[in-house]
């Protein structure tokens, strides 16, 4: 069954607007948990924050979310549907992934650009790596080398070969932590805009508690694999500060 499918044929559910739900989600690596018996939704076009301390399971939460890792126990519901029954590939076109580091292969930006589709075999228009290049203030950088890039255009290339799969959900493992602050904000502000323009459902672990609060309307914490707190991001920020 594709997704549309399985999105037609769920019953009927009164999730709302649920885009996401993690239901109990727990990884042990070598006999030890390094997430514990997490849960949470969701909605879309929601922005949620993940934080908590160095080693606390957040981006090893983050990539079970599109079975980069592979919980021990428990799953994810997509728009309701079990994310095990979707194929990996189909499940990493809908729930996007951008990282700390850029991760581009050698070679030109529109070549990093239209990776997803190309790795499947679908041939991607010039005309559709121009308008994404545009959008993520990459005009005209088509046959620049990856090597002659700065760290917020590697970053941006990054961010624009995620959406290249019109992803519904995007996960953000710190996508600006690597970066000087002037740069930051930019990028920042990039993946905030084209969040908004697409009604994107958004997962940022950050450590930084100002970019929390400027881009995510709930907070979650995480500590030593368990999730201690979750709420509206005002709330949860005050606590923290205290
Ligand atoms: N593949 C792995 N093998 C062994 N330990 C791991 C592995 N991945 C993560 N860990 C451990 O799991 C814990 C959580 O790591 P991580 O998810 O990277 O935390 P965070 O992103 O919050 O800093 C850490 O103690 C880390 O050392
Ligand atoms: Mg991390």
């Amino acid at each position: 069954m594709d997704w549309e499918e399985l999105r037609r044929s769920r019953a009927t559910r009164s999730d709302g607007d649920v885009m996401l739900e993690v239901r109990q989600l727990t990884r042990f690596v070598a006999d030890k948990p390094i997430v514990e018996n997490v849960s949470f939704a969701v909605r879309r076009g929601e922005t949620l924050a993940l934080v908590g301390p160095s080693g606390a399971g957040k981006s090893s939460l983050l990539r079970m979310l599109n079975r980069l890792d592979e919980p021990s126990s428990g799953t994810v519901l997509l728009e309701g549907v079990d994310y095990t029954t979707l194929s990996p590939r189909d499940l990493r076109r809908r729930v996007g992934m951008v990282m700390q580091q850029a991760y581009l292969f050698p070679g030109t930006v529109a070549e990093n650009v239209a990776f997803g589709p190309a790795s499947r075999g679908e041939s991607v228009s010039a005309e559709r790596v121009r308008e994404l290049l545009e959008r993520v203030n990459l005009a005209g950088y088509e046959q620049r080398d990856i090597g002659r890039l700065s760290g917020g255009e590697a970053q941006r290339v990054s961010l624009a070969r995620t959406l290249m799969n019109d992803p519904h959900v995007l996960l953000l493992d710190e996508p600006t932590s690597a970066l000087d602050e002037d740069t930051r904000f930019g990028v920042e502000e990039l993946i905030q805009e084209i969040a908004r323009e697409r009604n994107l459902t958004s997962i940022l672990v950050t450590h930084d508690m100002d970019q929390a609060a400027r881009m995510a309307t709930r907070v979650a914490v995480l500590e030593a694999g368990t999730l201690r707190q979750i709420g509206p991001a005002e709330e949860v920020l005050k606590t923290r500060d205290a």
